[in-house]
């Protein structure tokens, strides 16, 4: 029997519905609320918190098939890709799922049963493995289903205790192999042999027990539950009977595209399989949501594509190719992805542009390595540093840099180089930290209590003073200084929400002002001025500018409404990029690949307007990170937060992980308005709006303008559209009108030129600047001209804006005697000009319209000379 990718992917799914499943459809790539994995890389993961019971769901059985990327991360497979027969950074994994229903009997008898009869495999080409302390599972392969007992290999945790990540639902597990046969080379599971072609895993049945904890230890999850997965890619090898991942159906179509677009002709090239591999991982990271980019995920996107386009070269591609793949893959796979047809516009896009820059930036960065390669001798190191900044500017990854030095005998200091990527991993780190300015010079030793959720004024005490980053005693009148407090209603700026400004007082009278509030450390920083002398140990009353600090709280969360609108409209791929809020407005990021419509827009300002006006109260609470992401609380991708978060949330709409200060109830906001809407990276907009007092400000403004608009067209502000479309059609008619006067005065030029000719030498010439009409209708007037003379010199010209229009005329009787273009140059060469054109016809223009009457002067002396000559 054999079938194609597809069938096998429906009659997986239907066999396991058959049987009381649930068919679930895909989920992104990109694990909804789950910090602690890059990318979906299982088919459990939706799962996952279904397995941990924190999550409860309307069914205890479900089957998928879901799109998985293994590269960067746990369990990444990027650099086997192409050199192996079934590695592969995407894949699809069909999967069966027990949430506390089932355990490894019914596990094991639907995995034997849809294997043997459903797909009709040889029993006898089908090898197993079971966990070596899992006697349990060893019984029921050998007794209850038959398999002979020297076909089932007891493994060990390395390979069969299965976990998603470093932390999270885990357990033993029993594998299903394949033996594609004698003449691949390989041995079975367990023996030294085993990483050979021949015995393929295709089935790995899991049997989640626990959940692993941050410590490494294991506690049970609250019923045992089962999660399998197949790769859809090595079933299809088996059921279309080849050895290898790469010349199933879809991946031989694949290879015959990418072949194609690179032109080359051996479909065998390692190469090829590569960019087949590539362009499934590339279009469906970029169809939920990723872009190219240099941190986090869309780094890895990144060096996907860049991998491809390096294969590409190798092959001989010299333009970008790798966006030519993406109709194919849409065709391919496209009924069963409808989330890739839709975005087949936006990835195209995507890999082109990226394409585009990459071949830019590999041209820069050889003409760095050039110039640093040029005092370099055979024998030489190239510098660390410049490898690494070839790395992280240019995006060479280093065996490419490695690759051309050699040619040329140079080395590479890789010491140097680690070192700077080591440093270069510890920046990003700290700058990924939430909110906290690891830049600051100075960490206070004290840890200072927020007290600004609830207070706007509190009485503290002051236990650090620092003046221009020293530690001092006490600060002196006039002197600028950063303060520290014990504790404080002052919010220091983290989370995208700027610091806070106000005041100290101390026996009633302001002592100290406050211009900016940030992290020292752990203590909160006071930034500002003393009136006053102030010493340690001082008591003061601590006062927050609370009118400013409402407007801030109104722009906070204003910003988790629209980001919630923007989620509903755009859709999950909607990741928030990064966020200001102060006073005056608020600025989000997010990814999205185009513009956001006008109508989307509208819409989505409705949707904030309409929440604000449900007057949500906003409820804080602090709960254990797990606890929080289970209730669905939106996180930032890559942040780190501790073990217990903040959750802020507004009813039903919005609930999300925050540490800043907010307003009670959403009516607080007032107006919400979206001032505008830019693209500021390939892949990111930023919306800015503004709330409250502001928002009324900019309508007002707004208002104004229309007032002001419908008074100078003289309407009523309804009508003012109307009106001025009636300007504008009015405005286009008089144009057209004008057009054709200026068409008919310069008919009438013409004839009153042609009937004053000069006469010279017996030939009729006419030398003349113009005063009025359009240059652009010179041309036209010296054809008029001459046509009305049979047979006669023109030189016309004409001022415009700083600059001179030169137009000569010969009728073609006289172009023997005289070409257009000698006249033109002679006028021409006097204005600072130079022309050109046919016998009959010349132009130029110059640029000293002061020479103008010389310059005429001068073609009219040399027409005299040559006519009478
Ligand atoms: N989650 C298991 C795996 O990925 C089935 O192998």
């Amino acid at each position: 029997m054999s079938m194609t990718s597809a069938e096998i992917r429906s009659a997986f799914l239907q066999f396991f519905a058959d049987r009381g499943h649930e068919i679930v459809p895909s989920s992104s790539l990109i694990p909804g609320n789950d910090a602690t994995l890059l990318f979906t890389n299982a088919g459990m993961v939706p799962f996952k918190d279904v397995f941990l019971g924190t999550e409860q769901r309307g069914y205890t059985r479900a089957t998928s098939s879901q799109r998985c990327v293994r590269a960067g991360g746990k369990h990444n497979d990027l650099e086997n890709v192409g050199y192996t027969a079934r590695h592969h950074t995407f894949f699809e994994m069909l999967g069966n799922f027990s949430f506390g229903d089932y355990f490894k009997r019914e596990a094991i008898q639907y995995a034997w049963q849809f294997l043997t009869e459903t797909l009709q495999l040889p029993k006898e080409k089908l090898w197993v493995t079971v966990f070596e302390e899992d006697d349990e599972a060893f019984d029921i392969w050998a007794k209850e289903i038959g398999v002979p007992v020297d076909r089932i290999s007891r493994i060990g945790a390395k390979d069969n205790f299965w976990q998603m990540g470093d932390t999270g639902p885990c357990g033993p597990c029993s594998e299903i192999f394949y033996d594609h046969g004698e003449d691949v080379w390989g041995g079975p599971p367990g023996t030294p042999e085993e990483d050979g072609d021949r015995y393929i895993e295709i089935w790995n049945l899991v049997f989640m027990q626990y959940n692993r904890q941050k410590d490494g230890t294991l506690e049970p999850l609250p019923k045992p539950s089962v999660d399998t997965g197949m790769g859809l890619e090595r079933i299809a090898a088996v059921m279309q009977h080849v050895h290898s991942n790469y010349e199933t159906d879809t991946f031989v179509a694949l290879i015959e595209q990418a072949a194609k677009v690179v032109g080359t002709n051996d479909l065998t090239a390692q190469s090829l399989r590569v960019i087949a591999d590539h362009i499934r991982s590339c279009a469906f990271l970029i169809t939920d949501g990723v872009t190219p980019s240099n941190e986090g995920r869309g780094y890895v996107l990144r060096r996907i594509i860049r991998r491809a386009v390096r294969h590409g070269h190798k092959l001989g591609a010299t333009d970008a190719f790798f966006y030519k793949l993406v109709a194919e893959l849409v065709r391919l796979m496209g009924n069963a992805f409808p989330e890739l047809k839709a975005a087949e516009t936006r990835i195209v896009k995507a890999l082109q542009q990226e394409e585009e820059q990459f071949a830019r930036t590999v041209q820069r960065g050889l003409a760095l390595l050039d110039e640093a390669m040029q005092d370099l001798k055979e024998g030489d190191t190239l510098a660390g540093d410049v490898a690494f900044k070839l790395y992280d500017t240019y995006g060479f990854p280093y065996d490419l840099t490695a690759d051309i030095t050699r040619e040329r005998g140079v080395g590479i200091d890789q010491t140097g180089f680690d070192a700077a990527m080591a440093e270069q991993r510890q920046r990003a780190q700290q700058a990924s930290q939430f909110g906290v300015d690891y830049n600051a010079q100075v960490t206070a030793a004290t840890v200072t209590e927020f007290k600004g959720y609830t207070h706007d004024i509190d009485e503290s005490e002051i236990v650090e003073i620092y003046v221009n980053g020293e530690s001092v005693h006490e600060v002196a009148a006039g002197e600028e200084a950063t303060l520290v407090l014990q504790r404080t209603p002052f919010y220091a700026e983290s989370g995208g929400q700027v610091g806070d400004t106000g005041f100290f007082s101390k026996a009633g009278v302001v002592a100290f002002a406050v211009s900016d509030t940030r992290y020292l450390g752990k203590g909160i920083g006071h930034i500002g001025k003393a009136n006053q002398k102030l010493s340690l140990a001082d008591r003061v009353e601590a006062v927050v500018d609370s009118e400013r600090r409402n407007a801030i709280r109104r722009n906070h969360s204003a910003t988790h409404l629209i980001h919630a609108a923007l989620r509903n409209h755009l859709g999950e791929h909607v990741m928030q990029k990064g966020s200001l809020v102060d006073e005056q407005r608020l600025r989000f990021d997010f990814s999205h690949a185009q513009a956001v419509s006008v109508q989307e827009l509208t819409e989505i300002e409705r949707e904030v307007n309409c929440e604000i006006l449900k007057n949500w109260e906003l409820e804080t609470a602090v709960m254990p990170i797990e606890k929080a992401k289970a209730a669905g609380a939106m996180a930032l991708f890559g942040e780190k937060y501790d073990d217990d978060v903040r959750v802020v949330r507004m009813g039903t709409y919005s609930m999300e992980l925050c540490g800043g200060t907010h307003v009670a109830r959403t009516g607080d906001i007032g107006l919400f308005r979206i001032t505008s809407e830019a693209g500021i990276a390939s892949g990111v907009r930023r919306i800015e709006a503004v709330t409250g007092a502001n928002a009324l400000a900019f309508t007002q403004s707004q208002h104004e303008q229309l007032r002001g608009i419908a008074q100078l067209v003289k309407s009523d502000q309804t009508g003012v559209v109307d009106r001025i479309e009636s300007i504008l059609e009015k405005q286009k008619q008089l144009e057209r009108e004008n057009q054709e006067l200026l068409r008919k005065l310069s008919a009438n030029v013409g004839a009153e030129l042609a009937a004053n000719p000069e006469i010279v030498g017996g030939v009729k010439i006419i030398v003349a600047e113009m005063t009025s009409g359009d240059p652009k209708g010179l041309r036209d007037l010296v054809d008029d001209i001459k046509t009305r003379l049979q047979e006669a010199v023109v030189l016309l010209a004409m001022r415009d804006e700083g600059k001179v229009s030169l137009i000569a005329g010969v009728t073609k009787g006289l172009t023997s005697r005289l070409k257009a273009g000698e006249l033109v140059n002679v006028a021409a060469a006097v204005v600072g000009g130079k022309g050109g054109g046919r016998p009959d016809m010349a132009q130029a223009g110059g640029t000293q319209p002061e020479q103008l009457d010389n310059a005429l002067a001068a073609a009219k002396q040399w027409l005299t000379d040559i006519l009478n000559s």
